[in-house]
């Protein structure tokens, strides 16, 4: 498959899709969705809104059943068409437009949470990792801010040291940039761009075509609920195969 010539061969495969779809009232609106990520590959997600684009990556966290196909995580099943999904929480970290912080806990705290709750982590270690994942992300001095007391950027970065806290094996971004201004939008992808180069398997569904063309391994176009193509960044980008593709990219970059 074409998925997987970017990886070297034995590669395992993180998260898997088959024949996946997705209706609303009987309307289709993610249609026969295959898609492999392998483990270490950063895959950017590209498409004009309504495309389905969250709905596939809602699907593939198991957040949502599916009407077809199937979903699986790591070698196992993850959603099966007619089934409640499994849940991982945790191994598959989300980050989405809206931060969701915990607007009454500080940066600490929210990101030290999930661990004490769910991984059953002491408090004062989950403490201490919490405050090495915000030196990580770039904010050791907003320790114990509040929410309200941040820059979205700096709310976004926060909430993607919680889903890290997890320890995830997969990463899953929802337009994280998309409620920023430029300028914090920088900060939020370089902290991805870190992720990615330090080995994280990542999903991510962006508008940022520079992000997606320089920090992403592979690219996948959808349009109308289906992956209209999939391949190496820097092919999908200088020569798309399908027409679909190079409307988009031409109005998107065109501009
Ligand atoms: N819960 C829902 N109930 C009914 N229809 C829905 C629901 N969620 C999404 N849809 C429809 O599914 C289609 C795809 O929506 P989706 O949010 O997945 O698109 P998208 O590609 O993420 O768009 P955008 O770039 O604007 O975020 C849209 O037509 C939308 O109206
Ligand atoms: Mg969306």
């Amino acid at each position: 498959m074409n998925d997987l010539k970017l990886a070297p061969p034995g590669t395992p495969i993180v998260l898997e899709a088959r024949g996946l779809g997705r209706s609303y009232h009987g309307k289709a609106v993610v249609s026969d969705v295959d898609l492999a990520v392998p483990a270490g590959q950063t895959v950017a997600v590209l498409g004009p809104s309504g495309a389905g684009k969250s709905t596939m990556l809602r699907c593939l966290a198991g957040l949502e059943p599916i009407q077809t196909g199937s979903v699986g995580f790591q070698g196992g099943p993850l959603s099966e068409a007619g089934g409640r999904p499994r849940s991982f929480h945790g191994r598959i970290g989300m980050v989405f437009q809206q931060f969701n912080l915990f607007p009454h806990l500080t940066a600490v705290q929210n990101v030290a949470l999930a661990p004490v709750r769910v991984r059953g982590v002491a408090k004062e270690q989950a403490r201490s990792e919490a405050v090495a994942l915000l030196d990580r992300v770039g904010l050791p001095e907003h320790r114990d801010h509040y929410p309200f007391e941040m820059s979205g950027g700096q709310q976004q970065r926060v909430a993607i040291a919680r889903a890290l806290a997890m320890r995830p094996e997969l990463m899953l971004f929802d337009e994280p940039t998309s409620a920023l201004d430029p300028e914090f939008t920088r900060e939020v992808l370089a902290v991805m761009r870190d992720l990615a180069e330090d080995g994280m398997t990542i999903l991510v569904v962006t508008h940022e075509m520079e992000f997606a063309r320089r920090s992403a391994d592979r690219v996948v176009f959808m349009a109308e609920g289906r992956i209209v193509e999939d391949g190496p960044a820097a092919t999908v980008f200088e020569q798309p195969r399908h027409e679909r593709t190079r409307q988009f990219l031409a109005q998107v970059l065109g501009e």
